[in-house]
């Protein structure tokens, strides 16, 4: 018997997001996405590789079911390709196509026993809607209204638990700050220091008025759920210096608390400590306004409470320093020039995945993620929507470092649960099977099924990770 248990009805669930797995990226009506256009931008993707094929679940979808199946999750988290289902970002133009995709691969789910979890927005933009100016044009929030709408309202039937977005920090910062790590769009760096912030109040402004559509026109009906995926680093202060406890918890909560904060605290703003920042940092640079815009009254009663459970991604710790806007190098990204700090790995911390992971096992971070959560956010119900490790390409199937990282987040899971009281309803890994990662395309392989990018028809192959997953679920516990 496992020392590390979970409650009856805990939720196992394996996700994966339409632009890393399903490719037909332009077939049977689908529209470009901004990932269509950035993966094809020579120098964005490191092994120059695209997502036009990726592991080709538009035409194998009924594989990954299967193998969900074999695995015995209660759910599956996939997303839906905007552009795949309305090519131009709009209602005007449906593709029923693209429609019917969803509706096979939601039929087949339910036809084995498996709840679908539908993420609206997981980074894949209508390349239509990107030329008006995308996340940056106050519009967007009546598109992705529109857009989650019509998602309700065609897949809510059968479909009741919705995500309506995935990592907005990732989407502002990676889209939109220049830092290394590039996401589409790409390209705005240093001209406009404010596109994060208006991209990720347009990000919390769309997901409001999306869950607030859910609630008035269909919940009752319907009866299902909708959330929101946030991500965040456990921010740990290098020393004990209050300086840098200070930059610890300031950088938590301009990441983490940043999105969170208006959904799920009583304020329905951002933090104060990061409006406190901003306003400051406004006053250094010598200007009147601060970068991070405001909220009306009405807008903060529309995000308070605008979601029923958490959603939460986490990958890992981060070592934080303060340092003073001053001292910043010029080759210090925005995001840690505008919070007053720098953000490290402890040398110490166990890489996992290979030289160019920048995944380390450390998941006493989740643990105190989990606490923060019940804390500040009175306790909500929380869903891991995502955890998990990358190997390297062609590194075969026995991936006992994956075992390992699942193992140790999963007992801090248990712990947090058993011992904290935290609220965790279930636990999904990140990701069923092998992917298009990004920007570091087929290079970091997340999945607990391997897919031979060489040739994707092949068949899927578990990874040994993927029949502990298995036995874990059986015993709902960790299996040592
Ligand atoms: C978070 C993202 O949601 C997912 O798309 C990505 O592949 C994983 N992290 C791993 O980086």
């Amino acid at each position: 018997m496992s020392d590390f248990t979970f409650p009856k009805g805990f939720i196992w669930s394996c996700a994966t997001a339409s632009a890393q797995i399903e490719g037909a990226w332009n077939e049977d009506g689908k529209g470009l996405s901004i990932w269509d256009t950035y993966c094809h931008t020579p120098g964005k993707i490191v092994d120059g590789s695209t997502c036009d094929v990726a592991c080709d679940s538009y035409h194998l979808y009924e594989e990954d079911v299967a193998l969900l199946k074999g695995l015995g999750v209660q759910q599956y988290r996939f997303s839906i390709a905007w552009a795949r289902i309305l090519p131009t970002g709009t209602v005007d133009v449906v593709n029923q196509k693209g429609v019917d995709y969803y509706h096979k691969l939601i039929d087949a789910l339910i036809a084995s026993g498996i709840e679908p979890v539908i993420t609206l927005y997981h980074w894949d933009l209508p390349q239509s809607l990107q030329d008006l100016g995308g996340w940056l044009n106050r519009q967007i929030v009546d598109w992705f209204a529109e857009y989650a709408r019509f998602c309700f309202k065609n897949f809510g039937t059968t479909a009741k638990i919705w995500i309506t977005l995935n990592e907005p920090w990732v989407a502002s910062w990676y889209g939109y700050a220049g830092d290394a790590k590039s996401h589409a769009p790409g390209g705005f760096q240093q001209h406009t220091p404010w596109a994060p912030y208006l991209c990720a109040h347009h990000m919390l402004l769309s997901h409001a008025a999306a869950y607030r559509i859910y609630e008035r026109e269909f919940k009752n009906e319907q009866n299902g759920k909708c959330g929101i995926s946030l991500n965040c680093h456990w921010k740990e202060p290098a020393t004990s210096d209050p300086d840098d406890q200070a930059a610890a918890r300031r950088a938590f909560e301009m990441q983490l608390g940043w999105f969170a904060n208006a959904i799920f605290s009583k304020e329905g703003d951002y933090p104060l400590l990061m409006r406190e920042h901003m306003a400051e940092l406004s006053k250094q640079e010598g200007r009147a306004t601060s970068r991070l815009p405001k909220f009306t009254q009405q807008e903060i009663q529309s995000l308070k409470g605008s979601a029923d459970f958490f959603g939460l991604n986490y990958y890992m710790a981060h070592m934080v320093k303060s340092q003073k806007w001053s001292e910043s190098t010029p080759n210090s990204c925005q995001r840690l020039r505008d919070g007053g700090y720098v953000e490290f790995f402890d040398p110490h911390w166990e890489q996992i995945g290979g030289k160019q992971s920048w995944i380390r096992n450390t998941p006493w971070g989740l643990r105190n993620v989990l606490n923060f959560v019940k804390n500040e956010y009175n306790n909500v119900p929380l869903l891991i929507t995502e955890n998990g490790c990358c190997n390297e390409r062609y590194d075969g199937l026995e991936d006992h470092q994956r075992i390992k990282y699942v193992g140790d987040h999963l007992k801090a899971v248990s712990q947090a649960i058993n011992t904290d009281g935290c609220n965790v309803i279930g636990y999904t890994v990140w990701s069923l099977v092998d992917n298009f990662e990004w920007a570091e395309g087929y290079t970091l392989l997340f999945g607990i099924h391997s897919v031979d990018f060489d040739d994707p028809k092949r068949p899927r192959r578990p990874k040994l990770s993927a029949s502990w997953y298995k036995q874990c679920i059986e015993a709902n516990a960790v299996v040592e």
